[in-house]
């Protein structure tokens, strides 16, 4: 537990997606293989892995792979919703997601949603999105 956050078995399970995701990385330029885990409000569980490109700057994010399947399987508001999220690579302490992923969270996500971060031994930090990415920007309100 970190930030007063439980680790539940619905946790868990995301870490297990995730790193099943993450071995589908494609990246050959950095060598740092992710994967990511989310959860919707509704229960549905999605996940993705970093895409890289010989052309750098046109690889992407773990958490936009995860995202974008979530969308495309979306039939409800709820199922747009990301509850929890998980993080994994081989780094340690975990890492976190990207500035711009955090914002691309945000565009699915309340500021009480779950992220999780995790090495190769397990989630070992967890936060809000809150306390990821404060002051967000928004449009509206
Ligand atoms: N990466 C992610 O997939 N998620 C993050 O939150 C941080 C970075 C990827 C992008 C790139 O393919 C590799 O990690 C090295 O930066």
């Amino acid at each position: 537990m970190s930030d007063g956050i439980e680790i539940t078995e619905y946790s868990l399970a995301l870490l297990k997606e995730a790193t099943k995701a993450r071995a589908k990385a494609h990246a050959p330029y950095s060598r740092f293989a992710v994967g990511v885990a989310l959860r919707t409000a509704s229960g549905k569980v999605y996940s993705g892995a970093n895409i890289e490109n010989t052309s750098y700057p046109e690889g992407w994010c773990a958490e936009t792979s995860a995202i974008s399947h979530m969308i495309m399987g979306a039939e409800s508001a709820q199922d747009r919703e990301i509850a929890e999220l998980v993080v994994i690579a081989d780094l340690t302490p975990p890492i976190t997601p990207c500035g711009g992923c955090r914002q691309r969270i945000k565009e699915f996500a309340t500021p009480q949603t779950r992220i999780h971060a995790a090495d190769l031994a397990g989630i070992q930090h967890s936060y809000t999105l809150a306390a990821l990415l404060p002051a967000a920007f928004h449009l509206e309100g």
